[in-house]
């Protein structure tokens, strides 16, 4: 569901990530019916810059106000993960997960809507997911690691989950500092 004025954003404009408490983020997000539509397209443009101006790793359509089905995957190190594998951007619309590891790994999330916290969260190691890219192009791909984790936060986005929901105990949560503090200080 989106609201009127929602529905033609501005290219240029600078959109802010809604964060914890705002309703959109706790839909379940709608299908996208026609990929080349003129504000599918804005939207997925809109999506890729702010993901990158935020030092985000991945971003879903409904943390900027839309509750659709798109989410983008954008690994690389930046000052939120420096340790992050560089890969291309990548656009993903209506996706499916089609299979999963039973194997699952426990590692840290951060949100661009749940600002200053991480957690630990079980995740599959490896995915595999049918996607419409934004030319219309179905694809099938398989992700490990870091990068299939990206891809179950934000398909998490489009179910109105955020990964607070996942963590398995209040000792797997810290503040951002306590985390990147953890961080340094395990790099020895
Ligand atoms: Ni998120």
């Amino acid at each position: 569901m989106t609201t009127p004025e929602a529905s033609s954003p501005a290219p240029n404009s600078s959109p802010r990530v809604l964060t914890l408490g705002h309703p959109v983020l706790r839909q379940v997000a709608q299908p996208v019916d026609s990929v080349r539509d003129e504000f599918v397209q804005q939207l997925i443009d809109q999506l890729l810059t702010t993901v990158r101006t935020a030092n985000g790793v991945g971003i879903a359509a409904p943390q900027l106000g839309y509750s659709l089905r798109i989410l983008v995957i954008a690994s690389r190190p930046n000052l939120r993960y420096p340790h992050a594998p560089l890969m291309e951007p990548t656009v993903l619309i209506n996706p499916q997960l089609v299979a999963a590891s039973d194997e699952l790994e426990l590692s840290w999330e951060g949100c661009l809507s749940v600002p200053g916290v991480r957690g630990q969260v079980p995740r599959h190691q490896t995915v595999e997911v049918d996607y419409c890219d934004r030319h219309g192009q179905l694809h099938r791909q398989i992700w490990q690691g870091f990068v299939a984790r990206i891809f179950q936060h934000e398909a998490d986005h489009l179910e109105g989950k955020v990964f607070l929901d996942r963590v398995q105990s209040e000792a797997d949560l810290l503040s951002e500092e306590a985390y990147q503090a953890m961080a340094i200080a395990a790099l020895g």
